[in-house]
C-alpha cells in the first residue's frame, strides 16, 4: 500500500482532474519509472509482457525485470510465479499474465514476493452475443465491436484490428484466454468462407495477446452453407461437412478455439430435429474439431414447451447421458436454472453430471439487472454462485470446486461470460459496467478471490489520480481512500443485494417487461404466449399468496438438489428467505423472521431497495472531488435514472400484487408516486 499511497500523494494537487471518457478501462495511461526487461526467449506474446511492463512500470527506477520461461511443477496452466523483479511460467502467455499481475501488485503496493498465482479454469471465455449485422442482443456497449453491416462488412481496417488488440488486450490483463465472436442466435453464415476470412483477421489480432476465437455455430449450417439437404448429425453427408468445415478453419487459424453451440433451445436447430439427441450432436461436433484441440462448449440452457417446470428441465434432459459426451465437450450450464434473474439458487446440473464435463455461463451484460442505466456490481451475484455448496461429493463441493477439476476429473476446465462489451467510447456503456468484465475475468482466473478485493482493485486502477496533469480539489492519499475508495467500494458491494430488492427479493423471478427485460412486468400475460413466457408462470400470486411451489407438493424440483439440500428446500421454514418463493407458494400473512408478515416484508425489501439507491445518489455527490467531471457526471445521471426507475419497479410490483391481496402498505412504507395504470399503459417505460 505505501507506494500506492506516495504516488498518489505525489499526484494529488488542488484543481481538477482532466475528463476520461473510460476508453482506457482499467489500464489507464500513466507515466512510467525506466526498467530494463531481459527475457529467455522472444516471441509475440512475450514482446507484449515487455511492451506493458516498459510502459507501465511504477515500481523502483532503474529495475532489471527478468523474464523466464521454464516449466515448473508448482505453475500450472497459465499460471505464473513473481519473486521480486523475476516472473516465471511454463508458457508465454503465463508471463504476460504474470506481467498484467506484477504491475497490478505495485499499483496496489501489495507484496511481490513469492506469489505463485495458477487459473482456477484453463478456459477463460467471453462469449459475444453480436450478431453479424452488427447489432448485439442485449448488449448495451453499442454495437459490435467485430461486425457491421453494408457492402463493406467483410473488409477490415486498421481502425478495426487496432480494437480488436485493444479488446483483447484488456482481457489479458485480466486473463482472459478466449472469446466467441459471435451470437449463440447464430447465424450459419459465419461459417461461410467469406465470413471465415474476417474470422481469420479476428482470431490474428487477438492472438497477439494469447486470446483465441471459438465460434458460435447453427446446428443447421450444413443445409444453410452446405446446401445439404439435411444436418441429422449420423448422416455420413453432414458428418464429411463438419469435418471438411473444421480442417477449412484450422487451415486459416491454427490455434482455433471450438464452437459454441445453442441447439434445441428457443427455436434454433438441433439434433432433436432429427430424433437424435444432444450427445449424437455434441460429439459429432467434438470429433470434428478433436484432430485440432479444438473443444465444444454445449449449451443446458433449454427447455421446451411443456407442462414440465422450466426450472427442471436441464436436468431432466441432461442427466440421462452423463458419462457419454467427448472429453472435449464441455456442458455449458447458466448459473441459475431459469435464466440470469437478479438472484437465483444455483443450477443443480452443477455437481450431479459427474462423468461430463461443465463449465459455468455467467452473464455480464445487464439484461436483467438494469443495462447500462444501473449500477450493480455482478461480483457479487458470482461469487455467491460459486461458494454455494451443491453437497454432491459431500460438504464443500461448490460450484466453483465441481467445475473447476478439483473434484471432478475433467479434460478441459472453462468458465464463460456473456460479455458486455461494445462500440461505445467506454466499451460497457455505464462506466461501472467495466467492473463487471473485470471481475469476470478475475473470478475465472481465482474463483476463490472476493468481491471486496476485485472492488478494490478495479476502483484503484480505474479511479485513482494517476498523470501528472491530473488535479484533485483534495489533498491527500488518506481523503482518497476514506473519501472515495471505502464510500465507493461500499455502494459497489450493495448494488447487488439493492437490485434484488427493488426489482424481486425474496426468492420472486422474470418479473420482467416483456422483450427488453429492463421495467416491471409481473402481469404481462398475452393469450398465446408460452406461459413460461409470462411472469405469471413464475409468481403465482393469487388471493390467498404467492410464489412457485417447487416442493415435493409441487412441481418437486427441489428433488433435483442432493441432501441435505432438497431438506432444506423443501421444509418452508428451513428455506433461506432469500429463495422463499423460488420455491414456495405461501400465504401473503405468513410469519417471516423479522416478525413481519410476507406481505409486510415484500413491502419492506422494495422499499430498502429504493432506499439503497438513493443513498447511492449521496455518496457519489459526495465523491465529486475525486472524480473527473465527465465520469462524476455520466455516473450521476445515471444514478438519477436509476432511482426513478427502481421507484416504479417498487410501485408497480405492490400495487398489482395489492390487485390480489387487497392489503394496504404498511404505515412506513412510503406511498406510490405513479399509478399502476400508468406504468402498465407506458411499456417498457425504459430505455430511452
Ligand atoms: C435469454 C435471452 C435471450 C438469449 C437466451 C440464451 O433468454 O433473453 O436473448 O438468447 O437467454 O441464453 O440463449
Amino acid at each position: 500500500m505505501k507506494l500506492i499511497l506516495t504516488f498518489v500523494a505525489a499526484l494529488l494537487c488542488v484543481g481538477t482532474l482532466k475528463a476520461e471518457n473510460g476508453y482506457d478501462l482499467w489500464l489507464r495511461k500513466h507515466p512510467a519509472n525506466a526498467v530494463t526487461i531481459t527475457a529467455s526467449k522472444q516471441s509475440a506474446v512475450l514482446a507484449m509482457a515487455k511492451k506493458e511492463l516498459t510502459e507501465g512500470w511504477l515500481g523502483k527506477a532503474g529495475a532489471n525485470i527478468k523474464l523466464i520461461v521454464k516449466a515448473d511443477k508448482d505453475i500450472k496452466g497459465d499460471g505464473f510465479k513473481i519473486n521480486g523483479d523475476v516472473i516465471q511460467a511454463n508458457n508465454d502467455q503465463g508471463i504476460l499474465y504474470g506481467a498484467f499481475e506484477l504491475l497490478r501488485r505495485v499499483q496496489m503496493g501489495v507484496t511481490t514476493n513469492n506469489v505463485l498465482s495458477n487459473p482456477s479454469y484453463d478456459r477463460r471465455v467471453l462469449n459475444q452475443w453480436d450478431n453479424l449485422n452488427g447489432s448485439m442482443e442485449h448488449g448495451f456497449g453499442g454495437n459490435s465491436i467485430f461486425w457491421h453491416k453494408g457492402k463493406d462488412s467483410l473488409t477490415v481496417t486498421d481502425a478495426e484490428r487496432s480494437r480488436w488488440r485493444d479488446y483483447a488486450r484488456a482481457n489479458a490483463s485480466i486473463g482472459i484466454n478466449g472469446s466467441v465472436i459471435d451470437n449463440v442466435n447464430a447465424s450459419p453464415m459465419v461459417l461461410s468462407t467469406p465470413y471465415l476470412g474476417k474470422v481469420k483477421e479476428i482470431a490474428a489480432a487477438m492472438r497477439t495477446y494469447g486470446v483465441k476465437t471459438y465460434l458460435a455455430v447453427n446446428f443447421a449450417s450444413p443445409i444453410k452453407v452446405g446446401g445439404l439437404k439435411t444436418a441429422d448429425p449420423l448422416d455420413p453427408e453432414v458428418i464429411k461437412w463438419w469435418h471438411a468445415k473444421a480442417k477449412e478453419i484450422y487451415a486459416a487459424i491454427p490455434d482455433f478455439g471450438g464452437f459454441l453451440v445453442k441447439a434445441n433451445s428457443e427455436g434454433q436447430p438441433g439434433p432433436q430435429d432429427y430424433k437424435r439427441t444432444h450427445v449424437d450432436g455434441a460429439n459429432l461436433l467434438a470429433d470434428a474439431v478433436k484432430p485440432y484441440g479444438g473443444i465444444v462448449m454445449w449449451r443446458a440452457f433449454v427447455y421446451s414447451a411443456t407442462d414440465a417446470d422450466r426450472a427442471k428441465q436441464a436436468v431432466t434432459e441432461f442427466m440421462p447421458f452423463d458419462g457419454k459426451f467427448r472429453d472435449n465437450v464441455i456442458i455449458q450450464v447458466k448459473n441459475g436454472p431459469v435464466d440470469f434473474q437478479p438472484r437465483e439458487p444455483f443450477s443443480p446440473l452443477f455437481g450431479a453430471l459427474k462423468k461430463t464435463s461443465v463449465m459455468p455461463e455467467f452473464q455480464i451484460t445487464q439484461e436483467y439487472l438494469g443495462h447500462a442505466i444501473h449500477l450493480v456490481f455482478l461480483s457479487s451475484l458470482w461469487e455467491e454462485c460459486l461458494k454455494s455448496d451443491t453437497y454432491q461429493e459431500g460438504q464443500g463441493s461448490t460450484v466453483g470446486r465441481v467445475t473447476d477439476g478439483s473434484i471432478f476429473p475433467q479434460k478441459y476446465t472453462a468458465i464463460a461470460g456473456v460479455a458486455n462489451v461494445g462500440l461505445d467510447s467506454s466499451w460497457c456503456g455505464h462506466p461501472f459496467a467495466a467492473a463487471n468484465w473485470y471481475a469476470f475475468g478475475r473470478l475465472a482466473w481465482n474463483n476463490t478471490i472476493t468481491s471486496d478485493e476485485i472492488a478494490t482493485e478495479w476502483l484503484t486502477q480505474t479511479f485513482s489520480p494517476l498523470a501528472p496533469t491530473d488535479q484533485s480539489l483534495s489533498s491527500s492519499t488518506t481523503d482518497w481512500h476514506n473519501g472515495f475508495l471505502l464510500p465507493v467500494k461500499k455502494i459497489m458491494l450493495d448494488s447487488r443485494e439493492a437490485a434484488v430488492n427493488y426489482m424481486m427479493p425474496l426468492g420472486l423471478h422474470h418479473m420482467f417487461a416483456a422483450y427488453e427485460h429492463y421495467g416491471p412486468g409481473p402481469w404481462y400475460a398475452p393469450k398465446g404466449v408460452r406461459p413460461d413466457w409470462t411472469p405469471p408462470y413464475y409468481h403465482k400470486a393469487e388471493a390467498k399468496g404467492i410464489g412457485f411451489d417447487r416442493t415435493s407438493t409441487g412441481s418437486n424440483a427441489v428433488s433435483q438438489y442432493k441432501e441435505p439440500l432438497r431438506s432444506t428446500f423443501e421444509s418452508v421454514d428451513k428455506t433461506p428467505e432469500i429463495y422463499l418463493l423460488w420455491f414456495h407458494h405461501v400465504s401473503w400473512d405468513h410469519k417471516m423472521k423479522s416478525g413481519r408478515t410476507l406481505w409486510e416484508e415484500l413491502c419492506y425489501k422494495y422499499q430498502t431497495g429504493v432506499n439503497q439507491v438513493r443513498d447511492f445518489q449521496k455518496t457519489w455527490d459526495n465523491v465529486k472531488p475525486f472524480v473527473d467531471s465527465q465520469r462524476f457526471a455520466d455516473v450521476q445521471t445515471r444514478l438519477m435514472r436509476q432511482t426513478r426507475d427502481a421507484q416504479i419497479w417498487k410501485d408497480g410490483v405492490l400495487q398489482y400484487f395489492q390487485t390480489f391481496n387487497s392489503l394496504p402498505l404498511p404505515p412506513e412504507i412510503e406511498r406510490p408516486i405513479t399509478t399502476l395504470k400508468y406504468i402498465q399503459s407506458t411499456p417498457p417505460l425504459n430505455i430511452k
